[in-house]
């Protein structure tokens, strides 16, 4: 419907964070799906300021963030750190767009609804502050699947381990990925001495910064900030998120989050127990109905979803489906999506869209 209204009164987009990880692919997706936007204003830091980027096939400079940036701006979408998506949200909020964030920032505020169009788009509407927020990318791997899953046989718990792709720390994750396995390449003397990998890092790399551990040849149990009593912030974001999203406050969760040395694709091995019994070929045909998941699920001709094999892709890809032996009413799954896209860039551009479907009346009126 948008799209018959001229370009000219379209509403107008502001990227916030368009030089990174998610805006990158935020740029891509943007330049994909059916144009409902007028002008799409990119912004970054000061030290983008000047760059010029693709979007919708068209050069743009990149401004840098200020007041005067959200200017007649409608929908802001931010993909920045978490500090400054508080500092600047508001002041986009303020000057009247309606923001939809992808940081840590808001997703606890009561007064900001966290939206995942395939499981709670009316949230949109309930936005007190202006502002939407989007999950975290552990979250939003699961979410679709355990969603279609909720409606019809009701989750009680959920136990889910993750194993989150470099990508998921930003730009600067995806440069340590690659340095640190450029330093390991070949040297077949790794992997056999307790610290000899970390040894072998901080003699050409230095600390193994932004993950806690090297992340070659290893994996990493920690993902996020510490959150205390030995949680992180990821494993207690999966938590709060999961009961939001479902509006299901006394869902039981348990997440353990684990960094992997995989670029991009997070995928997460999930224990979910409903209310009522279910079975597989039941959960099977309701995921395969999901719009958003597709079921990958043939293990004897080795038919699975794996990051490397699903990666750049839109859906959450669901297989190793499994009544579990000991637990009653529960299916073990193992869960794949793209953390920059499905995990974040496309949540967010189809939160936006919603926001723009509601504001139609407004737009043609103007
Ligand atoms: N990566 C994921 O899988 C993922 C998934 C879900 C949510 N998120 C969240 O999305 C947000 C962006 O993540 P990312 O992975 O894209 O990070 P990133 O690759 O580090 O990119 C950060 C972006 O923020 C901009 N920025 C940093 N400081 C700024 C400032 N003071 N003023 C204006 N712009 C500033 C950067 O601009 P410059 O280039 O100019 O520095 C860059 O565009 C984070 O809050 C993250 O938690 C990430």
């Amino acid at each position: 419907m948008t799209s018959r209204i001229p370009r000219e009164a379209r509403p107008t987009l502001a990227l916030v964070g368009a030089t990174g990880a998610v805006g990158s692919v935020m740029l891509r997706v943007l330049s994909h799906r059916a144009d409902v936007w007028g002008e799409i204003r990119l912004v970054a830091s000061p030290r983008s300021a000047g760059r010029t980027l693709l979007v919708r096939g068209e050069d743009t400079v990149v401004q840098p963030l200020s007041e005067e940036v959200f200017d007649g701006v409608d929908v802001a979408l931010f993909d920045v750190p978490g500090d400054v998506a508080a500092q600047w949200a508001p002041v986009a909020a303020d000057r009247g767009a309606v923001v939809v964030d992808n940081s840590a920032a808001f997703r606890a505020d009561p007064d900001v609804p966290l939206v995942v169009p395939q499981v709670n788009p009316a949230q949109i509407r309930n936005r007190p502050r202006g502002i939407i927020a989007s999950p975290t990318c552990a979250t939003l791997t699961m979410i679709d699947a355990l969603g279609a899953l909720h409606h019809g046989w009701q989750l009680t718990e959920l136990v889910a381990a993750s194993y989150q792709a470099a990508s998921g720390a930003g730009r600067e994750g995806v440069e340590r990925l690659h340095d640190e396995l450029e330093a390991v390449a070949g040297r077949r003397d790794l992997g056999h001495q307790a610290g000899d990998v970390r040894a072998a890092l901080s003699d050409t790399l230095g600390e193994s910064l932004p993950f806690a551990a090297p992340l070659a040849l290893n994996v990493v149990p920690w993902v996020g900030d510490s959150a205390g009593d030995g949680w992180t912030s990821e494993e207690l974001g999966v938590r709060h998120e999961a009961r939001k999203i479902l509006g299901a406050p006394d869902l039981r969760v348990s997440a353990t989050c684990v960094r992997v040395p995989v670029v991009t694709a997070h995928s997460v091995s999930v224990h979910a127990t409903f209310a009522q019994p279910i079975t597989v070929a039941e959960a099977r045909q309701a995921l395969v109905e999901a719009p958003s998941v597709v079921v990958l699920d043939d293990p004897e001709q080795r038919e699975f979803p794996t990051p490397a094999d699903i990666v750049g892709s839109d859906p959450t890809f669901v297989g190793r489906m499994r009544q579990a032996v000991d637990f009653p009413n529960t299916i073990e799954m193992f869960i794949c999506a793209d953390n920059l896209r499905r995990g974040a860039a496309l949540n967010s551009v189809e939160i936006a869209e919603l926001v723009v479907a509601d504001l139609v009346p407004v737009l043609t009126a103007r």
